[in-house]
């Protein structure tokens, strides 16, 4: 029915999804993905980007191996080792932030751990509880944890929503460098088109519900040196991808 296998060498993602629908007790499937595919090179980083509930966490959790009732083919990179952070930092409440990393990378030297809490910002943390956190120090403890296993396939899912304008820079930006400097391979789901263009080296784009890419677009490199113009040349040609794939989606419409 489905197939999720690190890859033979060819270490890049490759997702293609024919169908995945989900079964309520009462009533039809609710389909959520549909023809969706998507390529991925080895140490690029992927930003998903589409509407609020057409299917990006869907996505996240099939990738992940969370999810295993769909019908298609999902090849991860090699060794297909996962980090991955979830829309809410789901830590462990009686744990303090060093445990939280501790107890999901057990086999991480201590020096690589304070390290990691160095780069982002949390030593002076990592005694606390996450009640003592705010979101974005939980968030960033979310993404330690995630890193402390070496991931071949880091996903992210909406990493920066619901914090404020200039916490989310903060936090941009330490992602940004993180996945630059270590090339792990990435896919970022955001619904915020601008934050896909800073955080991507490609963007996919998604239809609205049930989900497929209507358009893959590839930022030049450097990402992190953008102009300014291409950027939002970039961004208005994102937009009108999307315009038109919601205008073809509409009924009566040719
Ligand atoms: N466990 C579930 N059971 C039934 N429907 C679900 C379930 N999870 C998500 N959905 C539905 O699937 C669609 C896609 O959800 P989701 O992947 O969370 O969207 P997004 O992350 O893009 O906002 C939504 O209509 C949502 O209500
Ligand atoms: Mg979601």
């Amino acid at each position: 029915m489905n197939d999720t296998s690190p890859a033979g060498g060819a270490a890049s993602l490759d997702v293609s999804i024919a169908s995945k629908d989900y079964h309520s007790a009462s009533g039809r499937p609710l389909r959520a993905l549909e023809g969706l595919r998507l390529t991925l090179p080895a140490g690029q980083a992927g930003a998903v980007v589409g509407p609020s509930g057409c299917g990006k966490t869907t996505l996240l959790r099939l990738i992940a191996g969370l999810d295993k009732d769909y019908f298609g083919t999902i090849v991860l990179p090699e060794h297909g080792r996962l980090g991955m952070v979830f829309q809410e930092p789901r830590l462990l409440p009686w744990r303090s932030v060093i445990d939280n990393i501790r107890v999901a990378a057990p086999q991480a030297p201590e020096d690589d751990i304070a390290a990691l809490l160095d780069e982002l910002g949390l030593a002076e943390h990592a005694a606390h509880f996450p009640r003592e956190l705010s979101l974005g120090l939980a968030r960033r403890v979310a993404l330690a944890r995630a890193l402390a296993v070496k991931p071949d396939l880091l996903l992210l899912d909406e990493p920066l929503v619901s914090l404020d304008a200039a916490l989310a820079r903060d936090l941009r930006e330490m992602i940004a460098r993180l996945i630059d400097e270590r090339r792990i391979t990435t896919l970022i789901v955001t619904h915020d088109l601008r934050e896909a263009i800073a955080l991507g080296d490609r963007l996919f784009l998604l239809s609205a519900r049930p989900a497929h890419v209507v358009a893959t677009i590839d930022v030049p490199a450097p990402r992190r040196t953008l102009a300014k113009e291409t950027a939002e040349r970039l961004e208005a040609q994102a937009r009108d991808a999307l315009a038109a794939a919601h205008a073809g989606s509409q009924p009566g419409h040719p």
